[in-house]
């Protein structure tokens, strides 16, 4: 029976985050007894859609730019995860209305608890040296809204995806076969990022947090499973295999290869400048990520077993 359960609208869960978090709170036994998932999509005949609708989700189709899908989308919720896609729009505006908007609707429809999915405000953290970082700037802005509202939330500041070190790679013209890493400068090898699997590991913090509201309710996390310098990264590729060459650049050279890549502008300069940040004030501007950890019942995925369990890294194995 599904009736006492709590509804739980999870947006983006036809992706890596929102797939992760419904995942869990479809499977986990904890979670399965007190929560039932509402699966957003703005498109419910796509396969990743049907297939979280077998796995026992009731699909919700509603858009963020919508006010009025959101209304329906959270009548009756107690919780809602929602994250903006500043990779289909690139707009940093578009986050931050789409993010507004579900915030409004929380406040509007009294709803219990929303889990927003965030990244560090760089501008802030830097005291301005770093101003272009837009696609965290956008979404922190957010941040600042949902606490101007009071409404019951909890945010998230999510560590870059493991899939990022090899999305990051370009194949080098050597024998045998190796794979050259750039960062801006300061970059270096001591450089450290926090990572996570977020289809592995997101959907774990977020039971946590759902789960134990007096802990979470009004917090803000870090969340990932730990920090890495890239020595370790590389280090950890080797060991598959697969060999990672990291050169620090200069800034022009290093958002040259993003161009050849066909990254606008605007975004060459943004990743080029949250690698400074991270570089100069780190990931979370000097803040750890010890604190979400304790709401956890449940290991983290390493580097390690991330890099195994993913298809597109063992595929690079087979390239060299
Ligand atoms: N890469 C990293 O290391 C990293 C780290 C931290 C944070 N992030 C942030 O993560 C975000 C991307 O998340 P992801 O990786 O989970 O993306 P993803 O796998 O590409 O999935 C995007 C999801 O967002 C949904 N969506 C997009 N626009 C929507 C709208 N207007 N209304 C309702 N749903 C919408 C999509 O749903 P449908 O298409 O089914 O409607 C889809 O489920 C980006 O903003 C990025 O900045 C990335």
């Amino acid at each position: 029976m599904t009736i006492d359960k709590k509804i739980i609208v999870v947006f983006g869960a036809t992706g890596k985050q929102g797939g992760g978090v419904a995942q869990t709170l479809l499977h986990d036994p904890v979670a399965l007894a007190k929560f039932q998932v509402h699966a957003v999509t703005r498109d419910p005949s796509k396969p990743a859609a049907l297939a979280l609708a077998e796995q026992g989700a009731e699909l919700v189709k509603a858009d963020l730019e919508d006010k009025d899908s959101l209304r329906l989308a959270l009548k009756n919720a107690y919780g809602v995860f929602v994250l903006t896609n500043f990779m289909e729009s690139f707009d940093a505006a578009a986050e931050t209305r789409q993010g507004k908007n579900i915030a409004d609707i929380v406040k509007e429809l009294d709803v219990k608890h929303l889990v927003w999915s965030s990244l560090p405000h760089v501008s802030k953290l830097s005291n301005n040296k770093f101003t272009n970082v837009v696609h965290f700037d956008g979404k922190a802005y957010v941040d600042e809204y949902i606490r101007s509202l009071s409404i019951p939330y909890t945010i998230v500041h999510v560590a870059i995806y493991t899939s990022v070190v090899w999305e990051s790679l370009a194949p080098l013209p050597t024998t045998p076969p190796s794979y050259g890493l750039f960062f801006p400068q300061p970059g270096s090898l001591q450089t450290t990022i926090p990572l996570i699997d977020p289809s592995l590991d997101l959907g774990k913090f977020v039971k946590g947090i759902l789960l134990n509201p007096e802990a979470s309710l009004g917090k803000q996390y870090n969340v990932g499973e730990r920090f890495y310098t890239v020595e370790e990264i590389v280090g950890v590729a080797k060991k598959f295999g697969v060999e990672i060459v990291f050169q620090a650049v200069d800034k022009d050279t290093y958002k040259a290869g993003l161009a050849s890549k066909g990254m606008p502008d605007f975004f060459q300069e943004d990743l080029a400048q949250m690698i400074q940040f991270l570089a100069e004030y780190g990931f979370y501007g000097g803040g750890g990520i010890d604190d979400a950890k304790k709401l956890l019942t449940d290991p983290l995925t390493t580097l390690e077993e991330s890099f195994k369990a993913n298809a597109d890294f063992a595929a690079l194995k087979k390239a060299q």
